[in-house]
Order: structure tokens, then sequence, then C-alpha cells
């Protein structure tokens, strides 16, 4: 008899474990070591010549086949099948997707945990208007089909309308303002209407003087929320963000609540990440917890290849600050891997900095890289970054407690 995974599986080795990652049911199995070496062994030998069937000691491993058998996971086989290697999807070259424009440093806000020190003082930008002109024309030939402008305070930036006109006329398929919404009024809400632009925004409470701490500026939450309402009542798209830090985290459940009753999509409410301003140990939240990373933990075809070639978020991504740094996501301030005034975006994004970025993969991140999940899990790396000490692009995320070299979790409950 010969037993073999079926050809929708994959099987992924860890330090000391296996996973099955099954593209039929999209769940991911964790095997122990015995099971992993059997699979193993068995891709060449028959099950006799691996073990003695008729031993009392290998039911057990007997059981596991047919229980591999009944899941949908392995077949037997009487005669020696070939060996099936899966197709994997061709390589293509990464293309520009997604482009975040941060047109000002300036903001009318001072929020207490921002990635981009924004405040009304700043007066650092460098990116001309024809510049982003232009700068939109060619992301679109490279590809990008969705744009988000966002700042600082976008709508502080003179020219955000031109900008967006500019875009529908390329043909961008997703245009999104991210913006603190206090300067919204009745003309740009017209305007969002006419040129079909998505909006996101943020709220930090549910009452002004929590979120009016959180953003420093007296009144903001009034202005915001009477946004939010206009943008709700004209059905123009809105998502709402919300981070949070010890100044807000009683709010927590009353932010959701609100956007509950608001109709709003809930996103997952996030903690401050350690950039800009937020980089202070003292913002971070004390009881409020994101949930750690644990299984079950659930796959695809399509995305298990991808992770194994590019990053599962940075990659077709790029940010442009006011500076005209292309940096590979807004939170990850650091890892500047051109400038747009100095080199022009096709040469940036056939440049090595950015590929290393898009091509960072978990087998690439300590500990990850030894972990049977890792084709699996998501990954975001300005966060794991910033909270290392040493700031390390390939730093493991705090926010798991598997040990890939016992298979042990740990520390599960610790962070909830
Ligand atoms: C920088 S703001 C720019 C857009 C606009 N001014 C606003 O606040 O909505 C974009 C989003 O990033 C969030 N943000 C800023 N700094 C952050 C940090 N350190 N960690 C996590 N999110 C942050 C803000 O709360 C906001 O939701
Ligand atoms: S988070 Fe947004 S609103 Fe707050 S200071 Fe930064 S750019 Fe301004
Ligand atoms: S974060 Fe890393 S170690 Fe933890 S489950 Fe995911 S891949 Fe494994």
């Amino acid at each position: 008899m010969y037993y073999r995974l079926n050809n929708s599986c994959q099987l992924v080795r860890g330090a000391l474990r296996g996973a099955i990652y099954d593209f039929q049911s999209g769940k991911v199995f964790s095997i122990n070591q015995d099971a992993l070496k059997l699979l193993d062994e068995c891709r060449n030998k028959s099950v006799e010549d691996v073990i003695d069937i008729n031993s009392p000691h290998n039911k057990n491993v007997l059981d596991f086949m047919d229980q591999l058998t009944y899941t949908g996971l392995g077949s037997a086989y009487i005669y020696k099948p070939k060996n099936k290697k899966q197709a994997e999807p061709e390589d293509e070259d990464e293309k520009l997707s997604f482009l975040w424009i941060e047109l000002t440093s300036k903001c009318n806000n001072k929020c207490l945990h921002c990635y981009s020190s924004s405040d009304a003082c700043r007066n650092d930008d460098k990116v001309t208007h024809d510049h982003w002109m232009s700068l939109i024309s060619e992301a679109h030939r490279e590809g990008a089909a969705s744009i988000q402008l966002i700042g600082g305070e976008p709508l502080l930036y003179p020219g955000w309308r031109e900008l967006v006109i500019k875009a529908n006329e390329e043909g961008y398929e997703f245009i999104e303002i991210f913006t603190n919404a206090t300067l919204i009024d009745d003309s740009c809400i017209e305007f969002f209407k006419q040129q079909k632009v998505n909006v996101a925004t943020t709220i930090y409470a549910d009452n002004a003087e929590v979120h009016d701490k959180v953003t420093l500026h007296q009144g903001s939450f009034r202005k915001t929320m009477n946004a939010v309402r206009k943008i709700l009542d004209e059905g123009i798209p809105l998502r709402i963000a919300s981070i949070i830090m010890k100044a807000n985290e009683n709010e927590a459940d009353n932010i959701i609540k609100l956007l509950e009753d608001l109709g709003v999509e809930t996103t997952k409410l996030d903690v401050v990440r350690p950039t800009g301003r937020g980089d202070d140990e003292e913002l971070l939240p004390e009881r409020f917890k994101i949930p750690m990373i644990k299984p079950p933990f659930y796959t695809s075809y399509e995305e298990f290849w991808k992770a194994r070639k590019q990053h599962n978020c940075l990659a077709g991504k790029i940010a442009v600050t006011s500076t005209g740094d292309v940096i590979p996501c807004i939170f990850a301030r650091n890892e500047v891997c051109g400038n747009i005034l100095a080199s022009s975006l096709g040469d940036i994004l056939k440049g090595s900095a950015l590929k290393r970025c898009w091509s960072t993969t978990k087998d690439h991140v300590k500990k990850c890289k030894d972990c049977e999940y890792r084709y699996a899990c998501y990954d975001c790396r300005p966060k794991a970054q910033g909270s290392d000490s040493s700031k390390d692009w390939c730093a493991c995320t705090e926010d798991c407690g598997y040990d890939p070299y016992t298979g042990i979790w740990e520390n599960l409950d610790k962070k909830e």
C-alpha cells in the first residue's frame, strides 16, 4: 500500500513540527514530528517499507492515515502513484497597485500618537503640485489602480481637488481621501459625490472630551462627527478608523457601539504603532490589548504561493511623503526606498530597496522562518520593526507566543 497527501495539499516543515495546508477546505492542520516523518518517508516508499503494519504498536499510525483520508487530506493506493507536483503559479514581477500620497505634513490637529508628527507648524513639504500631478499619471501607467490622498491633513493642501480630478481622468478605480474630516464643508461633500471619492476618517471616542484630548484640538470631535453624518446622509462610502492608546483605552467598546449606531462597518480597533510621535511607550494602553496570533490558520492556493514569494501586505504598494520619500507603507517611515525629487518613479520601482521590502516573506523573519504556519500567518513588518529594540526589518512580531523550536504556544492570554 502507498499513502500520499492529496494534490490539493502542501506539506510545510517547521523546525520541529509540520503543517498540512489544504486548499480544498482552506484549513491548515498542525502535525507532530512523527507524522511529518511518516508522510515524508511515504513519498517514495510503500507504507509496508516504512512501518510494520501488523504490529499493534503501529495501530495509531494507521489510524492517523485513516483520519487523513476521512478529512480529505490523503489517499491510500494499491499501486505506486506517480509523484505529481502541484502546479505553481507563474512568477510574475510584482507591479505597483496602490499609491498613498502624503500631500502635506501640516495638520490642524496635533494627535498624541501621529506617525507623521504632523501639526500646524510643519513647513517641510517639498513636492510641487506639478510633480504630484505627473506622479499620479506615472503611477497609473506603472499599474496603480488605487490611490489614497493622505497627510498630515490632505484637505489643508490647496490643490487636492485638482489631484482627485487628475486621478479620475487617469482612470484610477479607487480614490480615497483619509482626512480628520474637521474641514469638510458642503462643497467638499458635493465634490466627493461628483468625483466618486471614498472617505476615511478617524474617531478616538464617542465623546468630545476624550476625542479632543487625543487630537489636542478642541472642537474636533464635533466637527468630525458633523462631517461623518453628512457623508453618511449623502451615501458617500465611508471608512472609520480607530486607534487605541492610553488616553482613550476606556473608549474601545463605546467606539464600536458608536460605529454600529452610525451603520458604519466596524473595522478592527488597532493599537498605536511605535512611529513618529507614536514611538513613545507612555502612549501604550495598559489594559486594552489586541488578540495574540494563534490557530486556526487558513490558506488558499493563491495566498499560499503569494506568501512564499511576496510580502502579504506590502507587495505592490508605495507611499510618497510630502518630502518626496518613497516608503513601502505609511508606517514604515525608516525604510526609504528612494525620493521622487532625485529619481524617476520607474527607477525607484525597479530599485533593490523597494524590491527587498516587497519580497520580504516570513522566510526572512526571525523565528517565523522556522515556523510551519509561516505561509498562512499575517505579517505587519512596520509594526514588528517598530517594536523591536534594534529596529530590525526582519524582527519577529511581539504578538505571537509560539515557539516553533519546541512546538509550544506560550503567553496566549498575556496580551488579551
Ligand atoms: C496620519 S492620519 C492622516 C489622515 C488624517 N489626518 C486623519 O487623522 O484621519 C491617518 C491615520 O493614521 C492613524 N495614525 C497616526 N499615527 C498612528 C500611529 N502611530 N499608529 C497607528 N495609527 C496611527 C491616525 O489615527 C489616522 O487614523
Ligand atoms: S493623526 Fe491625522 S489628524 Fe492627527 S495629527 Fe496626524 S495627520 Fe493630523
Ligand atoms: S508569527 Fe511567526 S512564529 Fe508566530 S505563528 Fe506566525 S509565523 Fe509562526
